[in-house]
C-alpha cells in the first residue's frame, strides 16, 4: 500500500554555525546538516495502522510530511498503491515530486487545525467543495456523505454550531472527519491526541481504533507514547536519531526489545548484566553477578558474549515459599512497594540488584519480607549490548 524506500532528509545544521561567519559556510557543509532521516524503509499493508515510536527530535514527523509531500527528501523513493509520489531521482531513475494537494492523502496534526469561521458542517464540507469541478461531488452527494461522517464522529448534533464552540475532544474529532471525507487511501496523523488531556486521549484512543477498523483506511500514526503506540498499532517501528531501530507487531517489540533503546524506551524493563555461558540451539545459560538465567532467545550470540538480560517488571513473579524445580529462582528482599489501583509494584534488592516486580493487585508484600522471584526463561529477552 504505501511504499519508502530509502528515505533521506537533511536540514542545515544549527543556526549558530551558519552565523558564524564565511569561513564556517565554505568549509564543507555536509557536517553542519542535520539528518532527520537517515536511510528509512518499510512497506504499509492495506488497512494497517502503522505507527512510528520514538523519542521527539528522532525524525517522525519528517517522515511522515515527506510521505505527505510537504518536505522534499534528499533520497529515497515514496509510493502509495504502486503510484509513485516522490523519487529524488539519479541512476536511471525518474525524478517524480507530485504536489501535497495532490496526493489526495488525508492528514490531521497535533494541532486542531479546523476552521474557525466555519460550521462543523462546512468545516467537514469544505475539502470536498474545493475539488475541481470534475473531481467535485454534487451538493447532495457532499451533504450525505458529510453527514455520515459527523455520525461516525458523533458530531451530527453539533453540525450548524461553529467550529469554535466544540471542546477539545470534539474539535480533534471534527479535524479526523474533515480527514476522512475525502476517503483517502492514506491516513496521516501526527500526535493527534497529545493535545488532550488524559482521559480524553485514552477515551478517543478507542476511538479512533473502532474507527480505524470499521472504515478500514490504511493510517500511519505518529506519537512519542508507547502506551498509545501498543494499543493501537498493528505494526510500530521505532526510530532513533533518523533511523529505524526495530519493527514489529506490538507484543513482539514489547516482548523481544532487539537492543536496550527499545527496551527502555517501551516501557519499563529491569537490565541485568552478564556473560552467555552456554547455548544450545535457543536456549542461553547467562552468568550473571547474582546468579545464572536460563532464557530462550532467537538471535545469535556465542558463548563469552557480554549481554544485558531484560526482564519486564510484571514478568518477575513474587512468592514468599520457594517454588520448585523452576529454571530462574531468585531469593530477595522487598525493599519498596506501591499500590497503583489495577497492579502493585514491588521492588526487590537481590545482591547489589534492584529488580521491579509488578504483581496483581491481590498480591502485596511488605518491605522488609524476603521473597522469591520466578523468572520465566521465555519472558526474558537477551539484548546485546551496545
Ligand atoms: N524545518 C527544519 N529545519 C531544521 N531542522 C529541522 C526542521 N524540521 C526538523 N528538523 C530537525 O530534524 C530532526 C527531526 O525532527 P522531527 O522529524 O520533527 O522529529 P520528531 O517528529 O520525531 O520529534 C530534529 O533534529 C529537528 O530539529
Ligand atoms: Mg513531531
Amino acid at each position: 500500500m504505501l511504499e519508502i524506500q530509502n528515505l533521506v532528509k537533511t536540514f542545515d545544521g544549527e543556526r549558530k554555525k551558519r552565523r558564524a561567519g564565511k569561513e564556517q559556510s565554505t568549509n564543507g557543509d555536509a557536517n553542519a546538516r542535520v539528518f532527520a532521516v537517515n536511510n528509512v524503509s518499510f512497506d504499509v499493508k492495506p488497512g494497517d495502522l502503522f505507527t512510528l515510536l520514538g523519542p521527539s527530535g528522532c525524525g517522525k514527523s519528517t517522515t511522515l510530511r515527506s510521505i505527505a509531500g510537504l518536505e522534499k527528501p534528499d533520497a529515497g523513493v515514496v509510493s502509495v498503491g504502486g503510484k509513485v509520489l516522490f523519487a529524488a531521482g539519479g541512476d536511471a531513475q525518474r525524478k517524480v515530486n507530485v504536489p501535497a494537494n495532490k496526493r489526495g492523502l488525508g492528514m490531521v496534526f497535533q494541532s486542531y487545525a479546523i476552521w474557525p469561521h466555519m460550521s462543523v458542517f462546512e468545516n467537514v464540507a469544505f475539502p470536498l467543495r474545493v475539488r475541481s469541478r470534475r473531481q467535485r461531488p454534487g451538493k447532495r452527494e457532499i451533504t450525505e456523505r458529510v453527514e455520515r461522517v459527523l455520525e461516525t464522529m458523533e458530531l451530527l448534533q453539533y453540525a450548524d454550531r461553529h467550529a469554535t464552540k466544540l471542546s477539545g475532544g470534539q474539535q480533534q474529532r471534527l479535524a479526523l472527519a474533515r480527514a476522512i471525507v475525502i476517503e483517502p487511501p492514506l491516513l496521516l496523523l501526527d500526535e493527534p491526541l497529545s493535545n488532550l488531556d488524559a482521559k480524553l486521549r485514552e477515551s478517543l484512543r478507542f476511538e479512533l481504533k473502532r474507527l480505524q477498523r470499521e472504515l478500514g483506511i490504511t493510517s500511519i500514526y505518529v506519537t512519542h507514547d508507547q502506551i498509545e503506540a501498543l494499543s493501537l498499532s498493528s505494526t510500530i517501528a521505532v526510530m532513533r536519531a533518523g533511523e529505524v531501530v526495530q519493527l514489529g507487531k506490538p507484543r513482539d517489540i514489547y516482548e523481544n526489545p532487539q537492543n536496550k533503546f527499545v527496551a527502555e524506551f517501551i516501557g519499563t524493563s529491569n537490565f541485568i548484566d552478564g556473560t552467555v555461558k552456554a547455548r544450545n540451539g535457543d536456549r542461553y545459560v547467562v552468568e550473571t553477578h547474582e546468579g545464572r538465567l536460563t532464557l530462550d532467545a532467537g538471535i545469535d550470540v556465542p558463548p563469552g558474549t557480554e549481554v544485558v538480560v531484560s526482564i519486564r517488571p510484571e514478568a518477575v513473579l513474587l512468592t514468599t515459599e520457594r517454588p520448585g524445580d523452576s529454571a530462574n529462582v531468585w531469593e530477595g528482599n522487598v525493599t519498596n512497594r506501591a499500590f497503583l489501583g489495577d497492579a502493585v509494584d514491588h521492588v526487590v534488592s537481590v545482591g547489589k540488584l534492584e529488580i521491579r516486580a509488578r504483581c496483581l493487585p491481590h498480591i502485596s508484600h511488605a518491605p522488609g519480607t524476603t521473597v522469591y522471584m520466578e523468572m520465566d526463561p521465555a519472558k526474558l529477552a537477551l539484548v546485546p549490548v551496545d
